[in-house]
């Protein structure tokens, strides 16, 4: 089985971060996004991966190489425009062929593993496995309406959810897909929706079953989802020092890289810091991931990802549930009257909660 993973998209709602960065490679807990998602295909098994490019091409292949990392072979299928889950299907179509496989969303992390997935789908062959996860929130998603055991229906962020169960971003499909894939219309937003062409499944008398999913699952395409993310993986890390402390404490598992020095610091874990930064007279607090090459002067940081390069000095304000690129640099200062300096790009946030 082949597995197709999709890194194209517009990544509209992590603006201004996608403007300049694939969201795919986005750090959770100082690890790209899309690592998450070739690990568990190679832990699958699986050999032969399709990855779905877009605008930001050159960068998901700096990233990714052929694949060797892994174990896996890479082929890159460029997605000419970001027209929707099912249109990268159809642009997969001559890689895929008429073989099943399994589909996963480059923005997702999933923490069970997907290889009883894929011997489900090998033993009873559906046209489709789907995974479906409980959600507190599901006009967000894509929902399933069940009748008994059965998906009857697939709404995308419904007003009124028929259930809490969302579709998480792994899907298996036999080539059928491409039938469905070629017959559905696009959406109100111009897209070639995914649940379109499941439901054209369904609707056409073609066997969609269903999991519900065991660990946790992540969308990480919103702010919200990446920090909510980077809290669940950081509660699994895995305590180690590499680094010079003077005067410092750490408080619960704490990773801190080779290079990095922490002078008159306390870091509340979990939370990682990366290699090569500098960190002086600061409060880290728990959920924090912290790039490499990252200098923090006086200040606090709490549930927050800061990308490798940024500067933050001299702030009184914590920093809480934020994200800050690379080389973002935020400066604070003692004098009177307090006055704000800015200077942000397009679709910027600065706010006091
Ligand atoms: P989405 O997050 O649904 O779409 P998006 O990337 O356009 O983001 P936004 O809604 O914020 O504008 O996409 C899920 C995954 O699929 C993500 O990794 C991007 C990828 N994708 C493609 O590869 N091709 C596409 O045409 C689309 C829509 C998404």
């Amino acid at each position: 089985m082949k597995a197709l993973i999709l890194a194209g998209g517009k990544g509209t709602r992590l603006r201004p971060i996608t403007f300049s960065m694939a969201k795919q490679l986005v750090p959770v807990a100082n690890k790209p996004v899309l690592f998450y998602g070739l690990e568990a295909i190679a832990a699958a098994g699986i050999r032969q991966v399709g990855i779905i490019v877009g605008d930001t091409a050159a960068e998901i292949q700096r990233a990714v190489g052929d694949g060797s990392r892994w174990g896996v072979e890479v082929t890159y299928i460029p997605q000419p425009e970001p027209l929707g889950l099912a249109h990268a299907v159809l642009t997969a179509e001559p890689y895929l062929r008429d073989e099943p496989f399994i589909m996963y969303l480059g923005d997702n992390i999933v923490t069970s593993s997907v290889k009883p997935l894929i011997e489900a789908f090998e033993q009873r062959k559906p046209n489709a496995l789907i995974l479906l996860a409980k959600v507190p929130n599901p006009q967000e998603f894509g929902v399933a309406e069940l009748q008994g055991e059965r998906v009857v229906r697939l709404i995308e962020k419904p007003k009124q959810p028929p259930s809490n169960l969302a579709l998480v971003g792994v899907y298996l499909f036999d080539p059928h897909i491409f039938e469905a894939a070629r017959a559905i219309k696009p959406s109100w937003r111009g897209e070639l929706e995914i649940t379109d062409a499941i439901q054209y499944l369904i609707d056409n008398g073609y066997t969609v079953e269903w999991q519900q999913i065991t660990g946790w699952w992540k969308d990480t395409g919103s702010l919200d989802a990446l920090l909510e993310a980077n809290r669940l993986v950081l509660e699994d890390l895995r305590p180690a020092n590499a680094g010079t402390l003077e005067e410092t404490q750490l408080h619960g598992r704490v990773a801190i890289g080779a290079g990095s020095i922490l002078k008159r610091c306390t870091v509340r874990g979990p939370a990682i810091i990366g290699a090569n930064c500098y960190l002086e007279d600061c409060y880290i607090g728990s959920f924090t991931s912290i790039g490499d090459g990252v200098r923090l002067v006086s200040c606090e940081v709490e549930y927050s990802i800061i990308l490798e390069g940024s500067v933050v000095e001299q702030v009184e304000t914590r920093i809480e549930g934020s994200l800050l690129g690379k080389n973002v640099v935020v400066r604070g200062g003692a004098k009177r009257p307090r006055t704000m300096r800015l200077m942000l790009g397009d679709s910027s946030l600065v706010e006091t909660p």
